[in-house]
């Protein structure tokens, strides 16, 4: 049997090489095809901590769990000690001393894991970590579950001609996005308006007008506007957004004849995109969703598979 992927934790695709990535992508589409979950001779226990908002993230994390045959301990910040002033830390620590083995977290952090997994000798948390997100930070299995996409698309990555559109600057899905495709081989461009291009983003693929790149793309990606992260008004409203940067119907038919769009969602129907092209012929959107409970359960089991969760398969 081919040596599975180990990690004590799965935080970020930064040092993640090629090879491993197209493991994930290839046992991924396994479980997709229908392919049998390992049986674990002893049970598993995972939570899912989002202390933000997530609708596909969470629910996609909890279905991948069940899939693997995981049991999943309920976990709600709101009613929980963290209200009390408890910190991230010692909330975990709870959790791991009533036995649960994994935890999926979601956080406003950068970072917030580096507190869980640098520890001091006195300290003895023993925890497996999922990044569902931190900041402006990680998005790492967002990130993955598009390369899945891309790669069930096109075969492979080297050569693709890829744009990322819109929010750049607080988007954690385009930090992870844009470093793993160039690692891959394509082609980065980058669009939307200039306030949220930085020069951090120049190492990576180059700025240009949406109108100029759309023709020429392989993959679209467009970022959500993220309103509860701007510090101040963005300055236009989301019919200017929309004409001036969003995938408009016109915008729509100068595309080449297999570009795909990509969207990580939640979408503002009719900003970023028009809402009639949500579910049209080129757009991936519910086809990432989808892959994104079987990418998690690869990530899952890397996981399991580098804590030695589960006894004896
Ligand atoms: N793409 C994504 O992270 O969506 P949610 O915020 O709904 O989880």
């Amino acid at each position: 049997m081919q040596e599975r992927l180990k990690l004590q934790h799965f935080l970020t695709i930064k040092k993640l090489k090629n090879d491993q990535v197209e493991e994930l992508i290839k046992r991924a589409e396994y479980f997709k095809a229908g392919g049998a979950v390992p049986e674990y001779a002893q049970p598993i226990y995972a939570v899912n901590m989002f202390f933000e908002n997530s609708t596909r993230t969470h629910c996609s994390f909890e279905m991948a769990e069940r899939k693997l045959g995981l049991q999943t301990i309920p976990f709600d910040p709101v009613a929980s000690s963290v209200k009390k002033g408890e910190t991230l830390y010692d909330t975990l620590l709870a959790l791991n001393s009533i036995g649960v083995n994994l935890a999926v977290i979601r956080h406003s952090q950068n970072e917030y894991y580096k507190e869980l997994i640098d520890l001091d000798e006195t300290q003895k948390l023993n925890m497996g970590i999922v990044n569902a997100g931190d900041g402006s930070g990680q998005h790492p299995s967002q990130c993955l579950l598009d390369m899945m996409t891309i790669h069930e698309q096109f075969g492979h990555f080297k050569g693709l001609k890829i744009a990322i559109i819109g929010d750049l600057t607080n988007s954690r899905v385009a930090r992870s996005d844009m470093r793993l495709l160039r690692q891959l081989g394509a082609k980065l461009y980058f669009s939307g308006p200039t306030c949220w291009y930085s020069s951090e983003f120049t190492e990576f693929g180059s700025y240009g007008k949406v109108d100029d790149l759309l023709p020429q793309m392989d993959v679209v990606i467009l970022l959500r506007v993220q309103h509860e992260r701007h510090k101040q008004e963005i300055g236009f409203s989301p019919t200017e957004y929309h004409t001036e940067y969003g995938l408009t119907r016109k915008r729509y038919t100068h595309m080449k004849k297999n570009a795909i769009i990509m969207h990580p969602g939640p979408i503002n129907r009719g900003v970023e995109l028009a809402s009639e092209l949500v579910e049209s012929s080129r757009s991936r959107f519910a086809k990432q969703m989808q892959n994104g409970v079987f990418m998690r359960m690869a990530m899952i089991e890397a996981v399991i598979n580098g804590r030695g969760l589960g006894g004896k398969q």
